[in-house]
């Protein structure tokens, strides 16, 4: 089981200017000496992810396809040798406009060869009376890391309710609703990897994380860390997370 929480921001499109950029990670970085107990990692934009320095970057998206006539693509070759150490694979806001099961999983294959370290996303679009959300969720990650095993010790999984992202705290997910989603994803990968490999995999929560309930999510849904999406725009609303996680 991961020893450290883990909280990555994902920045979306709201950090747009390096200067602003350069400046929260200088910011976050003083911060972050007070703070113990939780690893954090960032996720710019492509434009700004080379700048950032003394924090662990990762990219937001990767292309499917390893080079070649793909264009405005980014492969994870580029990501790589740009500084990036993760990826984003699979974020709602990607499967809505292009990425299908199928390009999430070649995706992740992609990141592998490269040595990012994969941050796949998965996550209803609803909640369902007769349950078919958890079917949903299972067919996710089954066909994301079919054929992927090797990638265990280094996967870490993100559980983003598409319904629960964009809101408030007070319109998040409940603790109690998101330790059940929890186990049956660790069950699930336990089917896919071995029960000792999926032990080795952090699973992360994103949807409407903030500093108003972030620690009842941490504490009673049993959840590796987080991955923030509004709140991690500001420096300030991002910090009061940080402070919240300790279990
Ligand atoms: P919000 O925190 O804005 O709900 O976004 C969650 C998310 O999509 C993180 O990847």
């Amino acid at each position: 089981m991961a020893k450290k929480l883990l909280v990555i921001a994902n920045w979306k499109m709201y950090v747009q200017s390096q200067e602003a950029a350069k400046a929260y990670v200088a910011g976050l970085k003083r911060k972050l000496k007070t703070i113990g107990g939780v690893e954090v990692w960032l996720a710019p934009s492509f434009s700004i992810l080379p700048l950032l320095k003394g924090i662990k970057v990762g990219a937001q998206a990767v292309s499917a396809h390893a080079d070649g006539a793909h264009t405005g693509e980014v492969s994870s070759a580029m990501l790589k040798a740009a500084g990036a150490s993760f990826v984003i694979i699979g974020h709602s806001e990607r499967r809505a406009v292009s990425d299908t099961n199928e390009a999430v999983h070649e995706q992740l294959v992609r990141a592998a060869e490269a040595g990012l370290v994969p941050v796949l996303c998965v996550g209803e679009q609803e909640r369902t009376q007769d349950g078919s959300h958890w079917n949903f969720i299972e067919e996710q990650l089954a066909s994301a890391l079919r054929g992927a095993q090797s990638l265990a010790g280094k996967l870490v999984v993100a559980y983003e309710p598409v319904w629960a992202i964009g809101k408030s705290a007070q319109d998040a997910m409940q603790a109690e609703e998101l330790q059940e989603t929890v186990i049956f994803i660790r069950k699930t990968l336990a089917e896919l990897l071995g029960r000792t490999d999926a032990l080795k995999v952090r699973i992360l929560y994103g949807g409407s994380v903030e500093g108003d309930n972030a620690q009842k999510l941490l504490v009673e849904g049993g959840v590796g860390g987080f991955l923030v999406g509004h709140a991690s725009a500001t420096l300030d609303d991002f910090v009061a997370i940080l402070k919240q996680c300790k279990k």
